[in-house]
């Protein structure tokens, strides 16, 4: 029997890297957690994996790519959880690290852009309802410093050397519909807000990265559950605004 107090989060890519430890972190709050997983085999084993800690998930089939999947996924939220409180849009890729904008193929900004920004818009739109239904809402969209304009435009940026041209501009587009959800929603208990993890350890991030993914998870997990009244439309690395 569902306890109908219990919040409910679904986390995209929540099966590996930082989305798995979002995913735990949450659980361990007595959040009841949905793994969203495109590989049916990785979202079970990652369930499995936090279920033996005695955490309260549940894996949901979820690429964020294919419209239908998405349809599909909220419509089973809304079937056997009947309501949907937190959305962390953490899933994301990076396939164009050694490329200059100058060479940027259109396929590979494409699909950027479809998992890293038209992916959590498309979520988004379709989790309101049931959010705004019970005027309650927290959705992350899990971006990156690497996103900034400001950041993009500094010649002594700590990031001058970094490309991956598809990737920065997917997170800036990212941003742009935090900030404009954000103020769609002003006024209603629905928070919108963008996230940068800090350089983390995972097969995106590398073993050179400082951070662990709990670490990495940190701000993600604050926004998520951000009190009424907290902040929206802002854009945070270690629970501190950052400049777009
Ligand atoms: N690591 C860093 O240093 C760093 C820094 C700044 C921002 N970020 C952001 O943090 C987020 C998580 O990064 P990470 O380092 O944990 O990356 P990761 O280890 O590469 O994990 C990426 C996750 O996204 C999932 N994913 C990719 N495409 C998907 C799709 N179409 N539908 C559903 N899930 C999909 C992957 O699923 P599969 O297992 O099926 O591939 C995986 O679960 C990303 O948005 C990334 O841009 C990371």
């Amino acid at each position: 029997m569902q306890n109908l107090d219990k919040r409910v989060a679904l986390v995209t890519g929540g099966n590996r890297g930082i989305g798995f430890a979002i995913a735990r972190k949450l659980a361990a709050l007595g959040i009841t957690v949905l793994i969203g997983a495109r590989s049916r085999e990785q979202g079970v084993k990652a369930q499995e994996r936090l279920e033996r800690d005695g955490l309260d998930v549940h894996c949901i089939l979820l690429d964020v790519t294919d419209a239908l999947s998405i349809q599909t996924a909220v419509g089973r939220i809304k079937d056997n959880f009947r309501r949907l409180d937190i959305l962390v849009n953490n899933a994301g890729i990076m396939i164009d690290s050694k490329t200059g904008i100058a060479e940027l193929s259109v396929t590979i900004f494409q699909n950027t852009l479809e998992t890293n920004a038209l992916g959590p818009l498309l979520l988004s739109q379709a989790c309101l309802p049931l959010m705004k239904f019970n005027n309650y809402g927290r959705i992350v969209n899990m971006s990156s410093t690497l996103g900034s304009l400001t950041d993009i435009a500094s010649p002594d940026s700590l990031h001058a050397e970094v490309q991956s041209p598809a990737y920065r501009l997917s997170k800036a587009v990212l941003n742009g519909i935090t900030v404009l959800l954000a103020s769609e929603l002003r006024g209603t208990n629905i928070l919108v807000n963008s996230a940068c993890p800090g350089w983390v350890r995972t097969d995106m991030g590398g073993d050179q990265a400082p951070l662990s993914p709990e670490q990495g998870a940190d701000t993600s997990v604050w926004l998520a559950t951000l009190p009424d009244g907290g902040p929206s439309g802002g854009f945070f690395r270690e629970r501190q605004p950052i400049p777009w």
